[in-house]
């Protein structure tokens, strides 16, 4: 039996569609971020890191001026049709990646934080891989202000910084930033808001932490931009507890976290194709469980 994947469908449709000169299907490259991109959305509300919220993106591996993201919807009900393919240099949509013919304005309205990317892909080169999400043990630590340390080896990209990971708070911009009469919620709504945060970055963490409101996570892929996210989730559960079993501990202390090399060391293996791959396998075969789920490009 011949399986036809949607690889040579996208070849043959691209072939046909030549001879309208209207749509042009995307390139091999595009459509295997694109596979990525759906299930990173439907992973992410699988694993809880997203909920109605959040959102994720690669930088366009055609164009590393453009990026792709889907318009605003909830993560988990992401499609082709809902990949949208952006300037980085304004955040404004080119197109739909699936449909080229829609472009502009016809275009469904974006996120209204789709500058978190625009801007993160802007600052940062390298970076091809961004996740926004605003999950609820995560925001404890900036409420608290208090810093995430790498706790465990599959969260070593959280960093080991003295005071943690950086913490972005909105309400004490300067107004040069967010202007008085400039709406206070919280929302990363235009590039000056977005450069701010792209510049709470340190080395030594691919993680900021922003107060009210949840997280902002730079990586080198889509899958590699997810893995963190989840482990940074899982980390922000390993040292709430940490910090009250310390608490409780005759002479307790918080925890310090793993020391600089360990993270470091620990960061390179489970950041690996190897391991990424593994657990890129079981969670795709756990959303293909869901018929929630749909990614209409790996079926
Ligand atoms: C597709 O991606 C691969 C791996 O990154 C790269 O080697 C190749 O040049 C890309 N192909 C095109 C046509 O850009
Ligand atoms: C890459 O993207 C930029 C910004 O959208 C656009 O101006 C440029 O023409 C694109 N380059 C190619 C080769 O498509
Ligand atoms: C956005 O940026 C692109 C690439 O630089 C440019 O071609 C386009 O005109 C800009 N659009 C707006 C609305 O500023
Ligand atoms: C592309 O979008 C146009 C305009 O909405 C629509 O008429 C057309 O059917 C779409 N093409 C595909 C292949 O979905
Ligand atoms: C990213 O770019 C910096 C220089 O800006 C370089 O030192 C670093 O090795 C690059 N990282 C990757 C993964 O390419
Ligand atoms: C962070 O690292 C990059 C590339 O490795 C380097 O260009 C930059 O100067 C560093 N920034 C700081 C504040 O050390």
């Amino acid at each position: 039996m011949k399986i036809v994947t949607f690889q040579t469908l996208a070849i043959l449709s691209w072939q046909v569609c030549i001879g309208y000169g209207q749509v042009v299907s995307p390139s091999t490259n595009v459509t295997n971020v694109a596979i990525d991109l759906l299930d990173g959305s439907h992973i992410l509300h699988f694993l809880d890191v997203v909920d109605a919220f959040g959102h994720v993106s690669a930088r366009n591996p055609d164009n590393a001026s453009q990026f792709i993201m889907s318009f605003a919807i909830a993560p988990a009900l992401a499609t082709s049709q809902s990949l949208v393919t952006y300037e980085i240099d304004n955040a404004t949509a080119v197109q739909l990646t699936f449909n080229t013919s829609v472009t502009g304005d016809a275009v469904p309205s974006g996120f209204l934080e789709r500058y978190i990317h625009s801007q993160i892909y802007n600052a940062f080169p390298n970076i091809t891989g961004v996740v926004h999400a605003h999950t609820i043990n995560v925001i404890s630590f900036a409420a608290a202000e208090v810093g995430m340390r790498a706790q465990m080896g599959s969260a070593g990209s959280v960093g080991t910084l003295a005071n943690g990971t950086p913490i972005f708070d909105f309400d004490s911009l300067p107004t040069s930033i967010l202007p008085e009469n400039a709406p206070h919620n919280l929302l990363i709504g235009n590039e000056v808001l977005g450069d701010a945060l792209a510049d709470t970055f340190q080395n030594g963490s691919e993680v900021v932490l922003m107060k009210g409101h949840g997280m902002a996570i730079r990586g080198t892929s889509v899958r590699n931009a997810v893995f963190r996210a989840f482990y940074t989730m899982q980390n922000a559960e390993v040292q709430s507890t940490a910090t009250l079993l310390g608490a409780l501990a005759l002479g307790g202390q918080a925890p310090v976290g793993l020391p600089p090399r360990v993270a470091m060391d620990a960061t390179v293996t489970f950041e690996s194709d190897s391991l990424l791959s593994r657990a890129w396998a079981l969670w795709t075969a756990q959303v293909d469980q869901l018929p929630l789920y749909v990614n209409d490009l790996r079926s």
